[in-house]
C-alpha cells in the first residue's frame, strides 16, 4: 500500500519552508485537476479586501495541513509510539491533503444562499468520476471510500480523524499560521515545531506532553486574537454582505424569468440549484470575478450597484448597535424606504461570535455544531486531563461567546438625503 517515489518531492513552502512529498499517490493527487483547482480559490474569500497581502489559496492551504499531518506522523514513527497504527499513514496523508478540495469560490457567502455544503462536494469528488477518484481507487477499491470517511468523521479510528479536525488539528494550525503570514499580523504565530514535539497518541487519541501547555496556551490565544483581528474584521463581514446580497439579488432575478446579458452554464446551473459535479467543478473565483464585472453592466439596477460595490471595494459603512431590538429594525427600514432605498438588501444585521476554546459537550442541541475534541494534557503520571483543568489562561477562555451587533448600510444614498431623516435616525448613523 505504500509506494515511495523514487526521489523525494518538495514545494517551496513560506510558513513550513519546504513541503515534502514522498509517496506517489499524494503526488499524484496533486496534479490532479480538481486539486489544481484549487489554485484559483482563495483561502480566505474576501479577506484581500482588509488585508491585500491574503491572496493566499486553498492550494497552499491544503499543502500545508499535509506537510503538518506528515510531520506529525513522522515523529509518532520516529519514536515508535504503540498507540499510532502504523496503517493509518496513508489514509491520514491523503485526508489532509483533500480535507478542502470541495470548496468552492468565496465558499462560505455562496454556502448561505445556495445552501450548499463543501464538505459534501469534497466527497462528491472522492468518490465522483474524477481524477482524484481514480488516483485514489489505485490503492485499492475501498480507499476512497475510507478517505471520505475521514473527513465525514466516521472513520473507526478516531485518532486519524483528530488530525484533521479537533480543537488543535493540523487543519487550525496550519490556517492560523498561513493567514497571519499572508495579513502581516503577529497575533497568529506561536511555535508549531514545539507543539509538534509535545503531541503523543495515546489510548486512540491525540494528546499534548504536559510540558508542552505554555505552547498550546499561546496557540489558542493565537487563535483567539486571529478571529477577532482577521476573520470577523468589520470591513470583510461588510464585502461578504455585498458578495452575499449580489448572490440573493441573482437568484431572485433567475426565479423570475428575468434574462441576464451575461452568463455561464455553471453559473446558471447554480443560480438553478441544478449543480452537476462538473459544473461545481467548473466554478472558481476568476468565473465569480468575470461575473461581477459583467453583471456590474445589467439593467438591474440593484444587482449592477451591489458587483459595482464589489468590484470597486465601494462597502456598507456600518454602526455598532447595542439592542437591535425589532421596533429599531422596522424604524430603520422604514427609514431607508422612505428615502428610496431597498431594506431587504440595503440594510443587515451581523453579529459575529466565536468560542476561542470549548470543553467538549457532547449533548449541544438545536443544530448547533458539536463540539470539536478537547485538548488533552498527559502528565508524567500518565494520567490525562483537559487543559482548562490546569491552565488559568485557557480556564478564562473557556466557553466565551462575545460580539458585538453591527448595523450594515450603504452611506451614500443616507448622507445625500439626510434632511428627509429623523434626528433619531441622523443620530444612529452618525450624520450630524
Ligand atoms: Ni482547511
Amino acid at each position: 500500500m505504500r509506494e515511495q517515489l523514487t526521489e523525494e518531492k518538495v514545494f517551496k513552502d513560506p510558513v513550513h519552508d519546504y513541503v515534502y512529498v514522498q509517496d506517489q499517490t499524494i503526488w499524484d493527487l496533486i496534479n490532479t485537476k480538481e486539486f489544481q483547482r484549487l489554485r484559483r480559490i482563495r483561502q480566505l474569500g474576501t479577506t484581500y479586501l482588509t488585508f491585500h497581502g491574503a491572496e493566499h489559496s486553498r492550494f497552499s492551504h491544503s499543502l500545508g495541513v499535509y506537510e503538518i499531518t506528515r510531520r506529525i506522523i513522522s515523529q509518532f514513527e520516529r519514536n515508535g509510539y504503540p498507540d499510532w497504527p502504523l496503517e493509518e499513514r496513508l489514509v491520514s496523508l491523503c485526508a489532509a491533503l483533500l480535507h478542502d478540495v470541495g470548496h468552492g469560490p468565496f465558499s462560505h457567502s455562496l454556502e448561505e444562499i445556495f445552501e450548499t455544503d463543501h464538505e459534501e462536494w469534497t466527497c462528491a469528488i472522492l468518490l465522483g468520476e474524477t481524477e482524484i477518484n481514480t488516483v485514489l481507487k489505485r490503492v485499492s477499491d475501498d480507499f476512497p471510500e475510507m478517505v471520505s470517511s475521514v473527513i465525514k468523521k466516521t472513520y473507526p479510528k478516531p485518532i486519524v480523524v483528530s488530525l484533521i479536525s479537533s480543537q488543535m488539528d493540523a487543519d487550525r494550525m496550519d490556517y492560523l499560521l498561513r493567514d497571519a503570514y499572508f495579513t502581516g499580523v503577529n497575533y497568529g504565530t506561536f511555535d508549531l515545531e514545539r507543539i509538534l514535539r509535545v503531541l503523543r497518541p495515546y489510548k486512540g487519541q491525540i494528546v499534548v506532553k504536559e510540558s508542552g501547555m505554555h505552547a498550546v496556551e499561546h496557540y489558542l490565544m493565537s487563535r483567539y486574537q486571529m478571529y477577532w483581528q482577521i476573520y470577523f474584521h468589520p470591513v470583510t463581514r461588510s464585502s461578504e454582505i455585498i458578495l452575499r446580497q449580489i448572490f440573493r439579488r441573482a437568484q431572485q432575478l433567475n426565479s423570475q424569468g428575468y434574462r441576464f446579458r451575461w452568463m455561464t452554464n455553471s453559473l446558471q446551473q447554480l443560480l438553478n440549484n441544478t449543480l452537476s459535479l462538473d459544473d461545481y467543478l467548473k466554478l472558481d473565483e476568476a468565473l465569480a470575478q468575470t461575473a461581477f464585472s459583467e453583471w456590474s453592466e445589467e439593467p438591474d439596477e440593484l444587482l449592477s450597484d451591489l458587483c459595482r460595490r464589489f468590484i470597486n471595494r465601494y462597502l456598507y459603512k456600518y454602526v455598532t448597535i447595542e439592542n437591535p431590538d425589532e421596533s429599531l429594525l422596522s424604524e430603520v427600514a422604514a427609514a431607508l424606504l422612505s428615502i428610496g432605498l431597498n431594506p431587504d438588501y440595503h440594510m443587515e444585521i451581523d453579529y459575529p461570535f466565536d468560542l476561542p476554546y470549548d470543553v467538549y459537550r457532547p449533548e449541544q442541541k438545536n443544530g448547533e455544531k458539536r463540539g470539536k475534541a478537547p485538548i488533552l494534557l498527559l502528565d508524567s503520571e500518565d494520567e490525562i486531563s483537559e487543559i482548562s483543568v490546569k491552565s488559568d489562561i485557557v480556564r478564562s477562555i473557556t466557553g466565551l461567546r462575545q460580539g458585538q451587533y453591527h448595523l450594515y448600510y450603504p452611506e451614500e444614498p443616507l448622507l445625500q438625503n439626510k434632511d428627509k431623516l429623523s434626528e433619531e435616525m441622523k443620530k444612529l448613523f452618525k450624520l450630524n
